[in-house]
């Protein structure tokens, strides 16, 4: 019996290596077929439109009814992710089915199809090609920008730290929304970048941004750039409903072609 057993097994080993070497082959064509897997869905165009259905339910409180994002919650524009450079469809499954850890976009626990018809709804609102949409002068973009904005904005390695980081900001606005930021920056404020007005006995008048707040203290960057913290008993006022800190730049003070020049040197930052 034991002999039997090991004749099996010496008949069998030099074939083990082989067939371990197959069913690795096997995994890794599989693994690479599904890594590679595009929308089967693609050539349905009903998927588009269920897509947009669920889309509307599941998304739109954050990414707007029209997929063009709310930048109050920083939920970007995704008829413009397209246009990122290595963006797949695969990758915006991936990034429906996982979210994105660290933000606030959930994960989602849909059935495969039902994330491919979002992906197809997204692609049939996608908006390609901008690149070829900034005209302005780029390197007269970045002396404007080095004058009227870096005091508050990078966009790259140096800059200041009131307002957003503007690197890839033409990839998550639209041209429009950028527009209006920088013409009505109160019209629309990012979460993380609500102002305040506060004072105390000691310090009257203090305006800065709002970047942390339990029931008994505040922390804000004050508008010249130091985090400063408050014990609320300290505060004899304060008042949230005010303006953007960021200056609203007229088109006295910036024209509409000088404003396109900083739009295309920031397209330029990505
Ligand atoms: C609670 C708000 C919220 C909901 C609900 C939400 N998202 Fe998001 N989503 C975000 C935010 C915020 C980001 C940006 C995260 C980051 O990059 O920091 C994001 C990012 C994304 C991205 C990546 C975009 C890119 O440029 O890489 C995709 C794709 C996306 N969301 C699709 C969806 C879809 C589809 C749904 C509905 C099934 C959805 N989201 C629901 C807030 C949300
Ligand atoms: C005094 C500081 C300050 C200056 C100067 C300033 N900004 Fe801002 N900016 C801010 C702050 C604070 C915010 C966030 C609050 C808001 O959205 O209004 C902001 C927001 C923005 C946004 C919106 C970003 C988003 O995520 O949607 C854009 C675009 C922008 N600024 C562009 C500019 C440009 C271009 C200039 C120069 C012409 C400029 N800013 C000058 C402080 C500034």
């Amino acid at each position: 019996m034991s002999t039997k057993s090991i004749s099996y097994q010496g008949r069998i080993s030099p074939l083990q290596p082989a067939l371990f070497f197959a069913a690795f082959a096997v995994f890794l064509i599989a693994s690479t077929a599904l890594a590679q897997q595009t929308n089967p869905l693609a050539s349905d165009p009903r998927a588009a439109r269920a897509g947009g259905v669920i889309f509307r339910g599941q998304c739109a409180t954050c990414h707007g009814a029209d997929a063009k994002g709310i930048s109050s919650i920083e939920a970007p524009d995704l008829t413009l992710m397209w246009t990122q450079p290595g963006m797949t469809e695969n990758r915006v499954f991936t990034r429906i089915q996982a979210g994105i850890p660290g933000s606030i976009m959930p994960p989602h626990d849909f059935p495969d199809t039902e994330i491919w018809m979002l992906v197809s709804y997204l692609r049939s609102v996608a908006v390609t090609g901008s690149t070829g949409e900034f005209t302005g002068d780029s390197e007269n973009g970045g002396r404007l920008f080095t004058a009227h904005c870096i005091e508050c904005h990078r966009a790259g390695i140096s800059g200041g730290s009131l307002g957003p980081n503007l690197e890839r900001i033409t990839q998550r606005r639209s041209q429009a929304a950028l527009r209006s930021s920088v013409r009505e920056p109160s019209s629309s404020i990012g979460r993380g970048y609500k102002p305040i007005i506060l004072s105390t006995s000691s310090t009257p008048d203090v305006s800065g941004i709002i970047k942390g707040e339990d029931a008994f203290s505040i922390q804000i960057l004050d508008s010249s750039q130091r985090l400063r913290g408050f014990a609320k008993s300290e505060l004899l006022s304060s008042d949230r409903d005010i303006d953007s800190l960021m200056p609203a730049f007229l088109e006295g003070q910036l024209s509409d072609s000088q404003l396109d020049d900083i739009l295309s040197y920031l397209h330029q930052q990505r």
